[in-house]
């Protein structure tokens, strides 16, 4: 069945805005989406005063909402500060787009997501903010999994409450995990399971990590 989009989504597919790289960019960042694996990189100018987003481009490696979004974030992201930008939520975007079929929602999460990183980077370089290493115990690991987010709604695993049991040993390096998962996220489980993987598995020290799923009573 083909899939319904606004005017706006189809206006912003097929005539995108601020497509392509910006030279001598203060930040980039390429994000892939964990459920689908298109891409997006976003270069950026930021004012290292005043911390606007003075220019932003992207190029897309993804879907016809994959090119929306993007096209739509770099309209919302121009002119914004770094923090205000951090405040922004894909749901600004698909809002923004007057909607986006439910299947397509992660494709405005990876929009968003990809904008962070490039800010959280620029942030790294210009040592407002540390690089992050995670300590091998439960607080650590449940620290890292917060920035694990479900690719349908967005929001990270731990806010959205779906850790069922984290069982840490530290001399073993071992994490094991259970996350319930409601049936709409079930299409998603693959995808959640590498992003956790990839997350503690930069821990320092961790030797195995063992993942497990367990479908929830509610859906949601
Ligand atoms: Fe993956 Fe759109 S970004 S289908």
């Amino acid at each position: 069945m083909a899939l319904k989009y606004s005017t706006k989504v189809i206006e912003h597919f097929t005539q995108p805005q601020n497509v392509g790289e910006i030279p001598d960019a203060d930040a980039m960042a390429t994000e892939g989406s964990p459920a689908c694996g298109d891409m997006i990189t976003y270069t950026l100018k930021i004012n290292p005063e005043t911390k606007v987003v003075e220019d932003v481009r992207f190029r897309s490696f993804g879907c016809a909402s994959n090119i929306a979004t993007a096209s739509m974030t770099t309209l919302l992201a121009k002119g914004k500060t770094i923090n205000e930008i951090k405040k922004l939520k894909h749901r600004d975007i698909t809002q923004a787009l007057d909607g986006l079929p439910a299947v397509k929602m992660h494709c405005s999460v990876l929009a968003i997501d990809a904008l962070k990183s490039a800010v959280h980077k620029w942030e790294i370089d210009h040592g407002m903010i540390e690089d992050k290493i995670y300590k091998l115990d439960y607080d650590g690991v449940l620290e890292s999994l917060k920035n694990c987010l479900n690719p349908r709604t967005g929001i990270s695993i731990v806010e959205n409450r779906l850790i069922n049991k984290l069982e840490v040993e530290p001399e073993a390096g071992s994490v094991f995990i259970e996350l319930k998962l409601c049936e709409m996220d079930e299409m998603y489980v693959e995808a959640i399971e590498e992003e956790i993987r990839e997350k503690v598995q930069a821990i320092p020290g961790v030797k195995i990590v063992l993942v497990q799923f367990k479908a929830c009573e509610h859906s949601g």
